[in-house]
């Protein structure tokens, strides 16, 4: 049975709860103070899992989720949402967490990265070329084109810190983008341009059923020669490491930065892990930053509780 308000009365409980992967005490305090009206728990406290409405989680056992036989709206702790996509979550709805504090947070990531590798900084500075001193050879942000495979709300707040630098901005999405300070490509029939027209491609695709598997060999050697392929979306999206290493062996793609693998974690004996032209970072480049991430939850409760949709929700059909 799903209950309506006005039913509502009639189930016993707090039908906010609350599921973090770590600092419980710290989360209940920032909901208890931004919904002072509202009841909340914190998992594994429940006091009656019929009564949950609201779950507030980043992931939880299909077994626990089954026992909210009226929830009504699951909030994503995270950006992605795969994990709650999978066979068996329930087919409430889902909203995401859009926080533009963890997309700055990524496109710094990406801005480290990308310049380390555009401008050499990895490489110690060689005494015998002294007489070389103060001469740049590597490009300049206006002669450097960064790619986003992927331009959502994240894909976006990372072009628009390279554009405000200068670089030039591409961007791949399904549909495209008429913004006008980014050159656009739109569907598989313009990946191959886009991939070949990139200094540096960075992944922010979400995992679903037509990014899975995207980037195979034959689409690794479509990137331009020397690029550096740099992914904070999810692992998914590169259908074999070994072939990316390949590409790497071979002399194409330049350097390669992993902050989410395939599988993941990474085996400890991934070759990935002990490539010399592959950093790896433990899926650490856009945190959920509790007092943001805490904020937009809240009112996107405050919305549901006056009658108005939250946002941004997923669409299960397109999987993100
Ligand atoms: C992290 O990967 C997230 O989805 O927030």
């Amino acid at each position: 049975m799903r209950v309506d308000g006005s039913d509502r009365g009639m189930l016993r409980g707090v039908t906010i709860l609350i599921n973090p992967w770590a600092d419980p005490d710290q989360w209940i305090g920032a909901f208890s103070e931004l919904l002072p009206n509202e009841e909340l728990e914190v998992w594994p406290d429940c006091s009656n899992p019929e009564a949950v409405e609201m779950l507030i989680a980043w992931r939880m056992k299909r077994s626990d989720l089954a026992t909210f036989t009226n929830l009504d709206t699951i909030f994503s702790m995270g950006a992605g949402v795969d994990q709650w996509l999978r066979e068996g979550s329930p087919d409430v709805r889902l909203v995401r967490l859009a926080d533009p504090a963890m997309a700055g947070e990524m496109a710094a990531y990406a801005l480290h990265w990308v310049s380390h590798y555009q401008r050499a900084f990895g490489q110690r500075y060689d005494p015998a070329s002294l007489d070389t001193w103060g001469i740049n050879t590597a490009p300049v942000a206006r002669e450097y084109t960064v790619g986003l495979l992927g331009f959502g709300q994240i894909g976006r707040r990372i072009g628009a810190a390279f554009n405000d630098l200068g670089y030039e901005v591409n961007a791949w999405s399904r549909g495209g983008t008429d913004d006008d300070w980014v050159t656009s490509f739109a569907g598989l029939d313009e990946l191959e341009a886009f991939l070949g027209s990139c200094d540096a491609v960075v992944n922010v695709l979400p995992n679903t059923a037509e990014t899975a598997g995207l980037l195979t060999a034959e689409r690794f050697a479509q990137f331009k020669a020397g690029a550096t392929f740099v992914n904070i979306g999810r692992g998914t999206v590169v259908s074999d490491e070994t072939e990316l290493v390949a590409s790497l062996d071979a002399g194409h793609l330049g350097a390669a930065v992993l902050d989410v693998t395939n599988p993941e974690p990474p085996l400890a004996d991934a070759p990935v892990l002990h490539h010399p032209k592959i950093r790896v970072t433990p899926h650490i480049s856009g945190m959920t930053q509790m007092a943001t991430a805490a904020e937009l939850i809240a009112e996107n409760i405050q919305r549901i509780r006056r009658g108005e949709a939250p946002f941004p929700t997923v669409d299960r059909g397109a999987g993100y």
